[in-house]
């Protein structure tokens, strides 16, 4: 039998696949589905320090491959959150993690600090790449220098280790994810949701009202396989990649281009018991290509 382990270098997950940030509500809406204790690892929907609406509707669209999405990070705040979370961990002992969001770089400080105080949290996400909060999709992640003092303002205030979530909509993600580690990343995530455009052709604007919203699903899975293998080749920290992922061949794509474990996101969506199945998958797929570990075939591309 393979075997599924996956080295964060920090931690060892039972296996690569973490549901992904916003897609997996905060773990309890899962509970009826499956036992999180088979999955490697979760992380929650986004939080900020103050309970905060959204955008206003419409917040998802279909695409004939994926979603847009302009959820704009709803959420209950951190004070709720951490009600939450003690409820979960009682439930589960897979590691939770907290997507830490912030309008400026105080606010990620400081919501960092609140869980990173939490014995419940084992680790955190760094959302500095979510691109519906401020009109035109602009975020801390799309400018190196902005992303290295955010990360270590962040740093000097944690005891966990600190994930950084990267966005596809820069010119630069290798210089992105360099000044990530080069500040104390103990790992990287890519990637959050690509910059699109729906319209309404009857009204002539755009369907959400702040324009442009975040693509994700099956469409983005070569785009995003593209800029994880880019950013693998040039940071030693390891890499969590996601975009696209449906199932377990998918997940082997991202470990053979230098993932070190996976997150899955949309497809929670379509069928909330798809952890499962894709997991199941990557054992098949193991036995069947002989692979008998993830390390054997991590970063192995031949290009
Ligand atoms: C409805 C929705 C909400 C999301 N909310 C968050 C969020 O709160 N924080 C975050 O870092 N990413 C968020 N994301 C991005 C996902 O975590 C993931 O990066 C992206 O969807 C790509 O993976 P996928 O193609 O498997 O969905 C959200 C995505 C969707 C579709």
């Amino acid at each position: 039998m393979a075997e599924l382990s996956a080295d964060l270098g920090f931690c060892t997950l039972k296996n690569p696949v973490i549901p992904a940030s916003g897609t997996f509500g905060y773990g309890e809406e899962f509970l009826p589905f499956f036992d999180l204790d088979l999955l490697g690892a979760l992380i929650l929907k986004g939080i900020f320090r103050k309970p905060r609406s959204g955008n206003p509707p419409p917040r998802l669209a279909e695409t004939p491959a994926g979603v847009l999405n302009s959820i704009g990070l709803a959420g209950p705040g951190s004070e709720k959150l951490q009600e939450i979370i003690r409820r979960l961990h009682a439930k589960t002992r897979t590691p939770i993690i907290v997507n830490v969001c912030g309008e400026d770089d105080r606010e990620f400080e400081e919501v960092a600090e609140i869980f990173s105080a939490m014995a419940e949290v084992a680790m955190l996400e760094l959302n500095i790449s979510c691109p519906n909060i401020k009109k035109g999709g602009a975020c801390p992640a799309q400018d190196a220098g902005h992303t290295s003092r955010l990360v270590r303002r962040v740093k000097k205030v944690v005891r966990k280790p600190l994930i950084v979530k990267l966005s596809p909509n820069t010119a630069d993600i290798v210089g992105v994810a360099r000044a990530a580690e080069g500040a104390g990343a103990d790992a990287i995530s890519l990637v959050n949701t690509f910059l699109g455009l729906a319209v309404d052709l009857e009204k002539r604007k755009p369907v959400f009202a702040n324009t442009l919203a975040g693509l994700s699903g099956p469409a983005i899975k070569p785009l995003a396989l593209k800029l994880v293998w880019e950013v693998c080749r040039q940071v030693r920290i390891p890499v969590i990649g996601m975009g696209g992922i449906t199932s377990g061949r998918d997940v082997l794509d991202y470990i053979l281009v230098g993932a070190a474990a996976v997150q899955i996101g949309t497809v929670n969506f379509c069928e909330p018991g798809a952890a499962v199945r894709i997991i199941g998958e990557i054992e098949a797929e193991m036995d069947k290509l002989q692979i008998k570990n993830l390390s054997e075939i991590r970063g192995k591309l031949q290009a």
